[in-house]
């Protein structure tokens, strides 16, 4: 990977370079944007959305499932992956094709080849809620990229540095918008500010994120 000014865009190709190794991909996934929410569809009946606990015992305000081999969870204990939904005790919904295909695709673009992502979190917004600044960090794999897929209502997206303390960038994501993240921009605070109230046609009154992860 080489350096880019940044933020940058690259006219035409809908890329917007971010940091080195990060970029927003407008419009990647909006082809797929009505089959990735029927895949969506079935996970939550299988694995409903629910309001984790962080381990200070705040319940978060985002509702949350997984798909994959692996799935992330918090609770009173910690922050980890675990192979079985607690809720069921069942195996996490696997991850659809079509998941696969799109994170494949999207991380190829910023040059990280034959990714294979264990775990879909599936994120659910509704208005008002947000997902304070943090780091991706319960993943042994700290290099490979997170693929992160918005649709339904606009979000803003913080985009920080190594610190908690340091400056964010707001950059707002649409429906079927792609944040790709990895190699040196891996370990970056992020996270998105409160969703404003609004209907979407493909979701109606909420937002859902969908974020790929190579967590071994
Ligand atoms: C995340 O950081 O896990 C989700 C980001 C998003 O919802 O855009
Ligand atoms: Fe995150």
């Amino acid at each position: 990977m080489h350096a880019v000014p940044i933020p940058s865009i690259e006219s035409g190709t809908g890329r917007l370079n971010i940091a080195n190794g990060a970029a927003v991909l407008h419009g990647f996934a909006l082809d797929d944007a009505s089959a990735l929410l029927e895949a969506v569809e079935a996970v939550r009946v299988a694995a409903p959305f629910r309001h984790l606990v962080t381990p200070g015992g705040h319940t978060m305000s985002v509702a949350m499932t997984n798909c994959g081999s692996l799935g992330w969870v918090s609770d009173r204990k910690g922050y980890r992956y675990a192979p079985l939904d607690p809720e069921s005790g069942k195996p996490w919904p696997a991850l659809p094709r079509i998941f696969e295909t799109l994170a494949e695709r999207a991380a190829a673009e910023l040059g990280f080849s034959g990714y294979r992502p264990e775990c879909c979190l599936i994120n659910h917004y509704l208005p008002g809620t947000r997902l304070s600044l943090h780091q991706d960090r319960d993943e042994k794999d700290g290099v490979a990229p997170i693929v992160s897929v918005s649709l339904g209502l606009p979000a803003t997206f913080l985009w920080g540095g190594f610190e908690r303390s340091d400056k964010t960038t707001r950059i707002p994501l649409s429906h079927g918008d792609v944040v790709v993240w990895g190699g040196p921009s891996r370990m970056r605070f992020h996270g998105v500010a409160p969703v404003r109230d609004g209907e979407h046609p493909a979701t109606g009154r909420c937002r859902i994120n969908l974020t790929f992860r190579k967590v071994m």
